[in-house]
């Protein structure tokens, strides 16, 4: 081995995450070598940010790859798409077998699926990561979701683990699974995300509109809020966004334009959920209302014509409505994940993923977005039963959502009465009725796809047998069996 190779793992890419993570790296005693495309950046790095500290640079990817023990491992911190292609290319030529390639960016699964399995094929190793918990968390602990080749995770785990956030003494870093794993269960944390962060402002828009409580007021219940069950990290900020004010002293979220954007990883969630056949309603509305929001011109001119309750006070007791509030916002919160994990459970089938869903929980408990006291009780309901059918089978949920839905039940209606829309609050509710029914209104579904399609059904007593019924008693078949319904 040559004695230049010094580093413990390569790193591309010196935009802020990638730089953040190579000091992370650092601080944790291993030897990371850095490299850009504009190799300016290198040199820069390497002057301010990374003086004073075992970090070396490189010029070329050739001199990376010179750089590394084996097996090397050279991560990827580079935008999604093409880019990760162009460098993959650029780093094979100079690699040997059992070398692994890390995409540390917000790839899609699909393309992570697709490079795992060409990069095994030339006898290298490949794993597509998720990284989450933004600037600050890359710096000082992200949580970190690490799937494709396994190969590769022995000589991983001690960088990533050591780097990663810690929940409970345990790092928030576990091997995820294989191929595209990793990548999925960090487009899934993104769709929890969009989840979450829809609840949190369906409260905001209540306590605002319905109960009238000014910004600093709502900061307060976010505050009582943050110190029970629905302890959080997205709780806690809103509670410093309610209370921030603007430089002429009024709260600065008020004059913040109400269309929100989106990267694309919650409508990938949803897609991968129509996909596959999996409810995830709540994260599907979360999509659909930052769409709703967009249509901001639209939305105005409609509030000109459009009848309906305009600007009604709750009238009943505030404190209670606050109270139920709350247990809404747990209750919703349950399902969502419920669903979240429903999809994962499915993903892993359709995949051939080996996931664990305990791991999975513990790996978002800390350093990511969505991280919470609540998904330390979906890791011990995983501990307990790691082939549970769904949470909502786990004792400690299904008590969980009979204590809530009282509340729930009194927000979901009175959103309606008061006309402010609630639709994850409330979609999550039409899911937990829709899943604790053991008879939906589908039969009448069959009914109507036999008459006008001739798709056939199965009657309740004698199941597994398709039968039409010659519904119009007129002569021949009502419309085309090419419909499909
Ligand atoms: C190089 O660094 C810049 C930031 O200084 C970053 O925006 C860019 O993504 C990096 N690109 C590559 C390919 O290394
Ligand atoms: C923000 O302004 C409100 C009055 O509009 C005031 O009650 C509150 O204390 C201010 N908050 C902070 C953090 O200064
Ligand atoms: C449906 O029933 C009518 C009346 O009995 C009969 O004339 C017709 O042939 C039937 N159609 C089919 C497709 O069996
Ligand atoms: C009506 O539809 C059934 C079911 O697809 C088919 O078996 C039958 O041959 C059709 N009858 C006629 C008259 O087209």
């Amino acid at each position: 081995m040559s004695t230049e190779a010094v580093a413990d793992i390569g790193l591309i890419g010196l935009a802020v995450m990638g730089q953040n993570l190579i000091l992370n790296m650092n601080d944790h005693g291993f030897v990371v070598c850095a490299f850009n495309r504009t190799v300016s950046k290198v040199d820069h790095f390497l002057e301010n940010e990374a003086k004073g500290t075992n970090i070396v640079g490189a010029h070329s990817v050739e001199e990376l790859c010179r750089k590394l023990k084996r097996p090397r491992k050279v991560m990827l911190l580079v935008k999604a798409g093409s880019a990760v292609d162009a460098f993959i290319d650029s780093i094979v030529p100079h690699l040997e077998k059992g070398d692994i390639i890390i995409d540390g960016g917000n790839s899609h699964f699909p393309d992570t699926l697709r490079r795992t399995k060409e990069l095994e094929a030339k006898g290298l190793l490949f794993v597509g990561c998720g990284v989450s918990g933004g600037e600050e968390g890359a710096r000082y602990g992200p949580s970190l979701m690490p799937g494709g080749s396994p190969a590769a995770w022995p000589s991983l785990k001690p960088i990533f683990q050591a780097i990663a956030a810690k929940a409970d003494g345990q790092p928030c870093c576990d091997w995820v699974g294989e191929t595209g794993a990793g990548h999925y269960v960090k487009m899934v944390h993104n769709g929890i995300e969009y989840g979450d962060m829809q609840m949190i402002c369906e409260a905001y828009q209540l306590l605002r509109d319905g109960l009238g409580y000014s910004h600093d007021e709502i900061g307060d219940i976010f505050d009582t809020w943050n110190k029970g069950e629905l302890n959080s990290f997205l709780i806690e900020i809103t509670r410093d966004i309610m209370k921030f004010n603007d430089t002429d002293g009024q709260p600065l979220v008020a004059k913040i334009l109400d269309t929100a954007g989106q990267k694309g990883t919650g409508k990938w969630t949803a897609i991968s959920s129509l996909d596959m056949g999996v409810p995830v309603t709540l994260i599907g509305e979360a999509v659909y209302s930052r769409c709703l929001s967009a249509l901001k011109d639209e939305r105005v001119r409609a509030s000109k014509v459009l009848d309906g309750p305009v600007g009604q006070k709750f009238q009943g007791d505030k404190k209670q409505f606050v109270y139920y509030l709350g247990q809404a916002l747990y209750a919703a919160k349950i399902i969502s994940y419920a669903q979240g994990f429903m999809l994962l459970r499915e993903a892993a089938k359709e995949y051939q993923w080996n996931l664990n869903y305990g791991g999975i929980a513990l790996m978002w408990k800390g350093g990511c977005i969505i991280r919470s006291a609540f998904l330390g009780d979906i890791k011990n309901a995983y501990v307990k039963d790691p082939k549970i059918e769904s949470l909502l089978f786990d004792p400690f949920f299904k008590e969980a959502l009979s204590t809530a839905q009282t509340g729930w039940r009194f927000v979901a209606s009175q959103a309606v009465q008061l006309g402010i829309p609630a639709p994850a609050i409330t979609t999550a509710l039409s899911f937990y009725d829709g899943y604790r029914s053991s008879h939906l209104p589908a039969n009448l579904l069959q009914a109507q796809r036999d008459y006008f399609g001739a798709h056939t059904y199965e009657r309740l007593d004698n199941r597994g047998t398709y039968v039409h019924t010659n519904w119009t008693g007129r002569g021949g078949n009502v419309s085309s069996s090419t419909y499909e319904v």
